[in-house]
């Protein structure tokens, strides 16, 4: 990827006031100098989100997020870098010009006109619908109507009609003065061997899809009949947009433009089949869902959601549910590191159905009763096989552990095969051992540890800050502080030096002159200045001081727990004792650091 100019990214920066940004996010409050918000970044009831327009950053004391205006974009939206100074750049125009990302460079404008035709396709088709003099438009609605789909549902996905014509988009696209070349390359339009140019789409309800940041890329169409079943059904029931420079079916999820904020907010993503099967559900109050629409689920699908949340609830038809190549490709998503439950509907009913029929408060139960893939996969092999025969059961096992070997973290492998051990009643170690025969056994899968730790040293850093802060306003804390944490619990090597200091004088009130003239060098002289005058923002001394000793335990455990975690993903399969060794120590700790999080989760 080549790199984006610095005067381009400065020149954004400029034009980008960050409270400004934030605040089309989120609601600031002023709070001194700064403004003060709930973090949009995790669940908090007192609002520890500090954005500083002096500065130009952001920073939540609570999660330890911070950084500029491109950061908080990033974060915000899911975006990588040159997607996020993109999206600022479009928005306070600044052209980034292709400088951000050759794939994009080549197509270039071209892309970008597609997205044109395809939003004036929209307009067409939705033009076609609501035309009050056409009875066919009328017709349309009727059925509409008869599925549930009702003006709000129309206007919020830009439902649409194609009419019964070979030329209507295509006269449209052309008054619009878009050329013959783009409008073939949107896939709208096609060309038959005999040079004929004609509408893809042709009498057909209309489903524009969206790409993630909300261009229209393409469309879905399906085939209606109106009372008299004029429509002859020797047809596809659907037809789609074909892949086109903008459309790519293996990267894109229907809905997901208007879902992905909802599904940031529960933390889960609800997946479904058809287009229907999201709009119902959505008009019904569930918005945190997405359909793959007819195309199997991809790693590249699981790829965009992973950037939005790392919890996906599938519910199928009735009718797919029970298939084993369905079953199969959802172990894809395992790979890719996401948790899959699995809502099985009644027979006979689809998302849309259901939700008709019993309204949107069951539905959402179904979801929420959704089971583990582990344990969806193991009723339904219990249903066909029978586990106590031995060789189905050792059916069963080679089966479960076919899944279970796609997982890639070695923790979460083990506690599968601990559920496994326990409901085939067959030993831990002769799993593994199993599981050793499979195929080269993946390990080593997680980096995230490491990432992590980074993360960690930097947000207990904060925590760090601020006890000391809260030493320098109130001597009292020092002698609490002594108390329950050592100094050398302090990751940052200077905090520690002056943390020991301020144990060892035993001091009522601390005097920062004092404390230089006594310990002072360079680093620890800078070090406190930026303590003192930096607004940490502290309302509640007391709660405060007590969430930062807990983060500071909770993270000094993690390190221990990241640790331990890599060392256990290097293992081989075949060292299964100290494997085993390793494991017990990760859930003793585990649970230490559990402790921590219920006095914190009582108290909230
Ligand atoms: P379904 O056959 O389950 O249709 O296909 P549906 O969504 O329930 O549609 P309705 O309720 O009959 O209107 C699920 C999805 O598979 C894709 C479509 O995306 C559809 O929503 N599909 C289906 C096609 O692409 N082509 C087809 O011919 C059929
Ligand atoms: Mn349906």
């Amino acid at each position: 990827m080549s790199k984006i100019s610095d005067s381009i990214l400065e020149e954004i920066q400029n034009r980008c006031d960050i409270t400004e940004i934030v605040s089309g996010y989120i609601p600031l409050k002023k709070a001194g100098r700064n403004f003060k918000a709930n973090c949009p970044f995790h669940h908090e009831k007192t609002a520890s989100f500090v954005v500083s327009p002096d500065k130009q950053i952001f920073h939540c004391f609570g999660c330890g997020e911070g950084g500029d205006v491109f950061s908080f974009i990033m974060k915000q939206e899911r975006m990588d870098f040159p997607e996020a100074v993109r999206f600022l750049g479009d928005k306070v125009g600044v052209e980034v010009k292709n400088e951000v990302n050759p794939s994009y460079s080549q197509a270039g404008s071209f892309t970008s006109s597609l997205y044109v035709v395809n939003e004036l396709a929209e307009k067409y088709f939705k033009q076609n619908l609501l035309n009050q003099d056409d009875r066919q438009a009328d017709l349309a609605i009727n059925y509409l109507q008869k599925r549930g789909l009702n003006k709000s549902a129309i206007e919020n996905f830009n439902l649409g009609l194609a009419v019964d014509k070979w030329d209507g988009l295509l006269n449209f696209l052309r008054k619009n003065a878009i050329s013959q070349d783009l409008i073939l390359k949107s896939g709208l339009v096609v060309k038959n061997s005999n040079g004929k140019v004609f509408d893809c789409f042709r009498n057909r309800i209309m489903f524009p899809i969206c790409n993630s940041q909300g261009k229209k890329i393409g469309f879905g169409g399906r085939i209606w009949s109106d009372e008299s079943g004029a429509n002859s059904s020797n047809q596809p029931k659907y037809i789609n947009s074909p892949e086109t420079e903008v459309y790519k079916k293996s990267k894109n999820l229907y809905g997901f433009n208007q879902s992905k904020k909802f599904i940031v907010d529960k933390d889960y993503c609800i997946v479904v089949e058809g287009y229907l099967d999201v709009i119902i559900p959505f008009e019904a109050g569930i918005k945190n869902i997405v359909a793959s629409c007819g195309t199997a689920f991809t790693s590249e699908h699981a790829r965009l959601l992973k950037r939005y949340t790392h919890n996906l609830v599938i519910v199928f038809d009735s009718d797919t549910a029970g298939q084993e190549a369905t079953l199969r490709s959802l172990d894809l998503l395992i790979e890719e590191g996401l948790n899959v439950k699995i809502a099985r509907l009644e027979a006979g009913f689809d998302p849309d159905s259901y939700v008709r029929k019993y309204g949107g408060v069951e539905f959402q139960n179904l979801v929420d009763n959704a089971n583990s893939l582990f344990d969806y996969k193991m009723n339904l092999l219990c249903l066909k096989l029978n586990k106590s025969v031995p060789e189905e059961k050792a059916k069963i096992a080679a089966s479960m552990l076919e899944t279970i070997n796609k997982i890639k973290d070695a923790i979460l492998r083990s506690t599968y095969i601990k559920k496994l051990s326990e409901s085939l009643m067959v030993k831990e170690e002769l799993l593994f051992s199993e599981l050793k025969k499979i195929k080269s056994f993946p390990t080593g899968g997680n980096d995230i540890s490491k990432v992590n730790t980074q993360k960690i040293y930097k947000m207990s850093k904060i925590a760090e800050k601020m006890l000391m802060s809260l030493m320098f306003e109130d001597g009292g804390f020092i002698k609490d502080l002594k108390q329950i944490v050592d100094y050398d619990e302090f990751s940052d090597p200077i905090a520690k030096k002056i943390v020991k200091h301020l144990y060892e004088q035993d001091l009522a009130v601390c005097n920062p002159i004092e404390l230089f003239k006594q310990i002072g060098d360079n680093q620890i002289n800078s070090f406190i200045c930026n303590l003192l005058v930096s607004d940490m923002g502290i309302d509640n001394k007391k709660k405060s001081f007590e969430d930062c000793v807990r983060k500071i335990k909770k993270d000094k455990i993690q390190l221990q727990l990241d640790a331990l975690h890599q060392q256990i993903n290097k293992i081989k399969q075949s060292e299964s004792q100290e494997l085993m060794g390793l494991l017990k120590q990760y859930n003793e700790l585990k649970k230490e650091q559990n402790a921590y999080e219920t006095v914190s989760k009582k108290e909230n």
